[in-house]
């Protein structure tokens, strides 16, 4: 039988790629939003941009980015500069960086445009450096400026890529980062302090960040001045600083290894009576991530406690869901939870993490529309069950805020925030205007622990779709700034490749999602019958695991030199015409696919393939079967030139066995194919399903 708290939680598994239409209309429904309502947000958030767009002064970094959206070439360029250059170590690289980003650019284009003299001294000199160092011409011109101009323009480059760090990050240490905090806070601005570092690699990395979040909560346990964490300091970690393998594959370690360290801190912040959230990462960590704010809010001695913080992500179709999950979580603990609402950080590497994989569907919605009428959905669900959770709505964009203000009405147990160097005009005027609180989410540290942060927010302010790009760019209207996303997101679903589209024409390979718990029981579940079998006849040498020598996965006899002469002699070309070739190409790759928990199970037992190696070995293989029919096709007058000996080694020994073999097939070879010898069990099954596919037995040995 479930228990209480297991039915939601299959809620959440079950949203994970649900239909963007249906879950676009169940937000709409949830946000509860009559015509008048979507109308006066509509109002008060056109208010707010002409508010911005009179009295706001933009700092560098915004009228950099407006001038350089990522969607011009020289943005790309920029941007691609600003994530390498702070880590290139010697200045000859950082020159090569330069000369290499920079050079091809169209810079004059954007000259005069910005109403900044900044920006447009910078303009002209990097069109300068573009021009001196593309030109073909007046090579001791160029000398010249490279002797004198490059370390003169890789400082200012390299000054302006850490200003526009500088932006971002409130101190290098906690103390610094907490005294430059005062003044605000003296304005009733409160902190949540991020200690820069995320995706450990080493245990040595991960104990680091520990050390680095239990010293920040011990400094600010002491500028706590109420027993109340909603008006004390806080903190926020990222469970992916604090395990160097914080995956799902790994889920018993995480629980024995990252529970007990998230509760030392959860317990040190508890005794300071302040707020410690756990930053959402990627999808992929989502479930686990539950799994493990679960088991420390268990901890029975954070009784009491009512500064546990947990971020739920907008643009994630389980977002309201997960919503639903923590309110039962915060109901059965009888404590209340602090709610974080964000849009989410990660959502280019989430569509190219869902087209890699080749997921049937994507885990986050693919226009920002629809993560817009997410958000007030699940800000409405917050705002319902504001008694068990307390609401964080962390946005600049004003039709947010505006729709916020409107759902809370004279509700008040709640408040805004917003990311240091984002969002202060705007914050800073509804404190005044309407009385809001608003906490700051302040990264602190040094500039080698920036850089991925500093990336996320290059791609927020530089992308054309988001509100502080727009609200920018005087071109653009403050009503259409501000439109109401519902429309938008009813209208039909476009733009973004499905993950079964990505390598159109043909078929994307199927995925496994490893880190969908689900899909990880499936995958066990298609290998499991063959834990024990043995391939091969029986008769001839026995082949064992490399993992484990006593696992005999087989047998195999070792051909000749007569075996050999015998298969040339019998090698025939494959006389079919191109498309004939070309479909049993094809039926092979979906053999292969048929058959992919037996060969799971043989990559695993004969080559030591750990299960994504062997996910990723497949669908290579599969790919591999699905190209070389398209080119039998495409290059249909080839003639072939005979016999092919194909020899492949132990490490891919399905892809790359199977993509020679493919290749010289497609164009009507003759194939003799020698495996490795350490793997040939899951080449003869491969061979087998090649042949059954309809590839001529004369043709293939
Ligand atoms: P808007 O411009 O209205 O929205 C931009 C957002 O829309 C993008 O970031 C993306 O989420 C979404 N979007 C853009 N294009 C598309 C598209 N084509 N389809 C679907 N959606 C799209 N993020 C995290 O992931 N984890 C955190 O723990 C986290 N903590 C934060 C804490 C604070 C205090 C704040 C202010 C932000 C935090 N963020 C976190 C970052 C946050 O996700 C971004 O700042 C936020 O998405 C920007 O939203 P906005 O409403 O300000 O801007
Ligand atoms: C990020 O690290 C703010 O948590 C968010 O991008």
């Amino acid at each position: 039988m479930k228990d209480h708290a297991a039915a939601p939680r299959d809620t959440v598994r079950a949203a994970h790629l649900r239909p963007e239409p249906e879950a676009v209309e169940a937000a709409i429904d949830a946000a509860r939003l009559t015509d008048a309502d979507r109308a006066a947000i509509h109002e008060t958030a056109v208010g707010l941009v002409r508010h911005l767009r009179d009295e706001a002064t933009p700092g560098l970094m915004e009228v950099m980015l407006a001038e350089y959206g990522l969607s011009t070439d020289e943005g790309l360029a920029l941007m691609c500069l600003a994530e390498a250059l702070l880590r290139v170590p010697d200045p000859a690289t950082v020159d090569a960086l330069i000369r290499d980003k920079v050079a091809p650019g169209a810079w004059m284009a954007h000259f005069g445009h910005s109403p900044s003299a900044l920006v447009n001294a910078s303009t002209l000199g990097l069109a300068l450096t573009g021009r001196v160092i593309s030109t073909g011409q007046a090579n001791s011109l160029r000398a010249a400026v490279r002797r004198v101009g490059e370390p003169v323009i890789r400082r200012a480059v390299g000054a302006a890529m850490r200003e526009m760090g500088r932006q971002f990050v409130l101190g290098e240490t906690i103390e610094s980062a907490a005294d430059r905090a005062a003044k605000l806070e003296a304005r009733g601005f409160t902190h949540s302090y991020d200690m820069l570092g995320e995706a450990a690699l080493t245990a040595g990395d991960a104990g680091r960040y520990f050390d680095a979040y239990a010293h920040a909560i011990r400094a600010l346990a002491k500028r706590c001045g109420t027993d109340d964490p909603r008006r004390n300091p806080g903190i926020s970690i990222k469970l992916s600083a604090l395990h160097p393998r914080y995956e799902t594959a790994q889920a018993d370690r995480v629980m024995a290894e990252l529970v007990p360290r998230v509760a030392d801190l959860a317990r040190l912040a508890a005794d300071a009576h302040m707020g410690l959230n756990i930053d959402a990462e990627e999808q992929a960590r989502l479930d686990l991530s539950l799994d493990v704010v679960a088991a420390v809010l268990g901890d029975p001695a954070l009784d009491g406690w009512d500064g546990f913080g947990v971020v739920v992500q907008g643009y994630g179709k389980r977002a309201a869901p997960v919503i639903e999950w923590l309110d039962d979580q915060a109901r059965t603990r009888g404590r209340r939870l602090m709610v974080r609402l964000v849009k989410g950080a990660y959502w280019d590497g989430e569509i190219k993490h869902a087209q890699v994989q080749g997921l049937p569907g994507f885990p986050v919605f693919t226009r920002k529309a629809a993560t817009d009428v997410s958000y007030m959905g699940c800000a409405r669900m917050l705002l319902d069950r504001a008694d068990r959770l307390y609401p964080q709505f962390a946005t600049h964009n004003a039709h947010s805020v505006a729709a916020i203000l409107r759902m809370a009405g004279n509700q008040r147990d709640w408040e805004f925030q917003r990311l240091h160097g984002m969002g202060a005009a705007l914050h800073t005027h509804l404190a005044k205007a309407h009385g809001t609180h608003c906490r700051i989410y302040a990264p602190v540290g040094r500039h080698r622990d920036l850089l991925a942060y500093l990336v996320r927010r290059l791609l927020e302010n530089g992308a054309n779709s988001s509100f502080v790009n727009q609200v920018m760019d005087g071109t653009v209207d403050a009503a259409t700034v501000v439109a109401d996303p519902i429309p938008e997101a009813r209208r039909e679903e476009r733009g973004v490749t499905h993950p079964s589209k990505i390598v159109a024409p043909r078929e994307n390979s199927a995925g496994w999602d490893l880190d969908d718990p689900d899909t990880l029981d499936r995958f066990d579940a298609a290998r499991a019958p063959f834990r024990d079998a043995a391939w091969g006849d029986g008769a001839g040498e026995p082949v064992t695991s490399p993992a484990d020598p006593s696992d005999v996965v087989g047998h195999v006899r070792l051909a000749t030199a007569e075996d050999a002469a015998r298969a040339l002699d019998e090698a025939r070309t494959w006389d079919a015409p191109a498309s004939e070739r070309a479909a049993a190409l094809r039926r092979a790759s979906d053999l292969y696919e048929a058959h992919a928990g037996e060969l799971f199970a043989i990559l695993a037992r004969e080559a030591g393939k750990a299960p994504a190696d062997a996910v990723a070995e497949l669908r290579e293989a599969v790919d591999f079967l699905r190209y070389y029919a398209g080119e039998a096709e495409r290059l249909s007058d080839a003639r072939p030139t005979g016999i092919w000996a194909c020899i492949s080694p132990w490490n891919f020994p399905l892809a790359i066995f199977t993509g020679q073999v493919a290749a010289a097939l497609a164009a009507g070879n003759a194939v003799v194919a020698k495996p490795a010898e350490a793997t040939p069990l899951v080449a003869a099954r491969a061979v087998a399903l090649l042949h059954e596919a309809g590839v001529p037995r004369a043709s293939l040995h």
